[in-house]
């Protein structure tokens, strides 16, 4: 491996993090490591298209054989699943190695689920049942080329199922990735709002689980370090893609926050930004951003400490404040680097209609990250944000 290259495991995850620049050609040693001479790349068409997609496959050449399923979509689905999977089987794959956001990489984890068992992603829609794995699942490695998700260090795989038209979160410790492979120069082709996007989802990440009611000193030291890695590179990363730096400084605050929403899971954010993408489109990134203040502000008085090192790992100097204050400064520290980063501040501008603000509501007040939110919430506290956001 290159100098720059490093390799770290934690105590959170069985997943070994490989990371530095062009840590993707050196994970091939990795893999020839593990006895893997064929794997399957799952991606989307346009990461298809990338030259360090070809860099890494010729540098596999002679060792590992690989054969690229670029049907992963954006909200991937079952049928996805089903196709990557029949290729899977088809090359006789001994890896799946997901390239992309949270999209790519939750498909390719089960797509390795699918490939051991036949038809077993159908089995897998029904909501509130454990999600079963009873087949060998090969080695997952994923790579992501957005800073946002953290899904490269958890089980969680969100797949749409199309004809009953569910989003579910499959969750099954087989679905870890063996390896995790962080390369900063694989974030530089995203474009600006991409980047905004998937940071403030990293952000939101980090904030929800540290005030969770299942957070704990070891998952508030994971989600600190994150949220001072966004208030350190995001403006950084959204105004040049091509700082190494930040864009690697970014990649790890994604990542480490995961280590920590994985053992708390997540809020009202993310309980409320589900609806905006399911019903608009709305980018899940984006929809984060939009709500993330008002969420925080909402929260506050249920953990004042809590909003207080927020705070201060965002960089406000909250020391000599009292700490009713300290906390409020949180979610406006939040709002100034969204619009700094020139997020989309509204719902209306992200094109979503007032008239769907009660269906939200209800769709909203269904998500178990309600459960582990801090402050206890009503739908009518619910239409609330959603109108203060409009
Ligand atoms: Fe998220």
């Amino acid at each position: 491996m290159s100098e720059t290259v490093k390799t770290e495991c934690f105590d959170e995850t069985p997943t070994r993090v490989v990371s530095g620049e062009g840590a993707l050609c050196s994970s091939r040693a990795c893999l020839v490591g593990m006895d893997i001479s064929r794997a399957l790349i799952v991606c989307g068409e346009n990461v298809a298209r990338l030259p360090q997609i070809e860099e890494f496959r010729d540098a596999c050449m002679g060792s590992i054989e690989t054969v690229v399923f670029a049907g992963a979509e954006p909200d991937p689905t079952d049928g996805n699943v089903l196709e990557g999977g029949a290729l899977g089987r088809k090359f006789d794959a001994e890896a799946v190695i997901g390239i992309g956001g949270g999209s790519s990489m939750d498909c390719a984890k089960a797509i390795a689920a699918e490939i051991g068992s036949e038809g077993w992603i159908a089995a897998q829609d029904r909501p509130g049942e454990p999600v079963e794995v009873e087949q060998e699942v090969v080695p997952i490695v994923c790579v992501p080329t957005t800073a946002g998700t953290g899904s490269e260090v958890n089980p969680f795989s969100v797949i749409t199922f199309t004809e009953t038209e569910r989003k579910l979160v499959l969750n099954h410790e087989s679905l870890y990735p063996c390896c995790a492979v962080l390369d900063p120069t694989l974030l530089v082709s995203a474009p600006k709002m991409v980047r905004v996007a998937a940071g403030l989802d990293a952000l939101t990440h980090a904030v929800e689980s540290y005030v969770s009611v299942n957070a704990n000193a070891g998952t508030r030291k994971w989600a600190g370090e994150s949220i001072r890695g966004v208030a350190k590179y995001l403006t950084r990363v959204a105004e040049n893609a091509k700082d190494m730096d930040a864009q690697a400084g970014m990649q790890r605050a994604a990542m480490v926050a995961s280590l920590s929403f994985a053992q708390t899971r997540l809020g009202i954010v993310h309980a409320m930004a589900l609806p905006l993408s399911a019903l608009f489109g709305v980018p899940h990134g984006v929809a984060n951003a939009i709500l993330l203040p008002h969420g925080m502000s909402f929260n506050c008085e249920a953990d004042p400490e809590g909003f207080m090192a927020i705070a201060a790992h965002l960089g406000v100097e909250v020391q000599d404040m009292p700490v009713a204050e300290a906390a409020a400064t949180a979610p406006e520290a939040v709002a100034t680097l969204a619009r700094e980063i020139e997020a989309p501040a509204t719902m209306g501008e992200a094109g979503v209609e007032e008239s769907a603000i009660e269906r939200m509501a209800d769709d909203a007040m269904q998500s178990a990250h309600v459960q582990v939110n801090p402050r206890k919430i009503s739908r009518e506290d619910v239409v609330g944000i959603y109108q203060a956001a409009m």
